[in-house]
């Protein structure tokens, strides 16, 4: 069994409704004057009105900037980070999907100190500098359930100096996991976020910095993503499945944050830098060759896997296992319509094209084993051509 630290980044507050105590939560964390963080569709869903007219009931001052956008440049953190300061913010609480919440942290951080730290952010990544001052205090409210970002240590910005998403460090205060938020999203992003979420919690049960306590959190997300996402992308209005979704969602987002992601989301970082594929579209299409990859080394973590989503998996072997549970997941994707990377205009070659910036990407040595660049290639053609069943085409 592995060994490490058990913890939780940022103390969520989980409930349908639940929302309408931003203004009360961010009182108790001393914010007096607040910058909302979110993108324009939020804005015009309505979502936002419900944060300020918390905030101001609070007796909070509060500036609504709504131009975060998808991927995160960090232009945009920069453009943002300048609005705070100029709005003299001790507060920002993002609301909307990953996008706007890394926006969000990373304006936290950012406006605290200088735009500087954004041109070497592998310095402040890897822990060899730290920010001159703290950032912000920042709340989380997520309006998808998928990313996790409202419990999880960084910000994901498009850098385009580097030609790389990378991660900047950036720490919540606190989540607000209000699940009504996430009601009537569309399928397709209710199928995406909730592949990024079954994605991380994949993922993070073969990193190197897994504990016990994420892996419990990682199967019962898996257990919790396999019974409810059908059912919300069926019914997108259905309650009792955004409940379960955005649960699972906030679980593998604390899983990973313990532990770490790898493989896989190297590739949704580079489909989304280089060809603008949805980052839970990315996470997707290569998570059933992930299982496979990773069955090799752990068939006993995939049979666990295969448990939770409620597999069978009497007399399959350790060598057939990953086979099995990929294909499972394959079904689950095909139920709520993921499609290829094919039919969204990517060409087979751009895909293999990948390969050197896949092996060579920091995140992909959070892995706990090794790959090869054939074991790399395989990974990418499964995940060109996902739909195509069986690892031994
Ligand atoms: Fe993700």
């Amino acid at each position: 069994m592995k060994r490490g630290v058990y913890e939780q980044l940022a103390p969520i507050l989980f409930g349908s409704g639940t929302v309408v105590q931003v203004g009360d939560k961010a009182k108790e964390l001393g914010m007096t004057k607040v910058l909302v963080v979110t993108d324009k569709g939020i804005a015009a869903v309505g979502h936002p009105k419900k944060v300020v007219d918390s905030l101001k009931a609070a007796g909070i001052e509060c500036k609504v900037w709504a131009e975060a956008t998808g991927d995160c440049p960090t232009e945009s953190v920069r453009a943002g980070s300048a609005v705070a300061r100029e709005f003299g913010a001790d507060g920002i609480v993002g609301i909307g999907g990953g996008s706007s919440l890394d926006t969000a942290k990373a304006i936290a951080s950012i406006a605290a100190n200088t735009d500087e730290i954004l041109e070497q952010i592998p310095v402040y990544l890897s822990g060899q500098k730290s920010y001159p001052n703290a950032p912000l205090k920042s709340i989380c409210i997520p309006t998808t359930a998928g990313t996790g970002s409202e419990c999880t240590r960084v910000a994901v910005l498009n850098d385009e100096k580097l030609d790389m998403k990378i991660g900047l460090p950036a720490f919540p205060s606190l989540g607000i996991v209000d699940p009504e938020l996430t009601v009537g999203s569309p399928a397709s992003l209710t199928a995406f976020c909730g592949m990024d979420a079954f994605a991380h919690a994949n993922e993070c049960l073969a990193s190197k910095l897994r504990t016990p306590h994420s892996e419990l959190l990682g199967y019962e997300a898996i257990r919790l993503i396999t019974k409810w996402l059908p059912v919300a992308c069926a019914d997108t209005k259905n309650l009792e499945a955004r409940e379960n979704l955005s649960l699972a969602s906030n679980l593998a987002g604390i899983s990973f944050s313990e532990g770490d992601i790898h493989l896989g989301h190297v590739i949704a970082h580079e489909l989304g830098h280089k060809y603008n594929i949805p980052h839970g579209l990315g996470g997707a299409v290569a998570t059933p060759a992930i299982i496979e990859f990773v069955a090799l080394e752990y068939p006993e973590t995939t049979k666990k896997i295969g448990d939770a989503m409620g597999l069978d998996l009497t007399g399959v072997t350790d060598a057939a296992v990953g086979r099995e549970v990929a294909d499972a997941v394959r079904e689950m994707m095909l139920e709520i319509n993921i499609p290829t990377l094919e039919e969204k205009g990517i060409q087979y070659y751009q895909v293999m094209e990948m390969l050197p910036a896949v092996m060579n990407h920091p995140l992909a040595a959070s892995y706990d084993g090794t790959f090869t660049e054939d074991q790399v290639k395989r990974i990418l053609e499964q995940t060109y051509y996902w739909k195509s069943k069986s690892s031994n085409q």
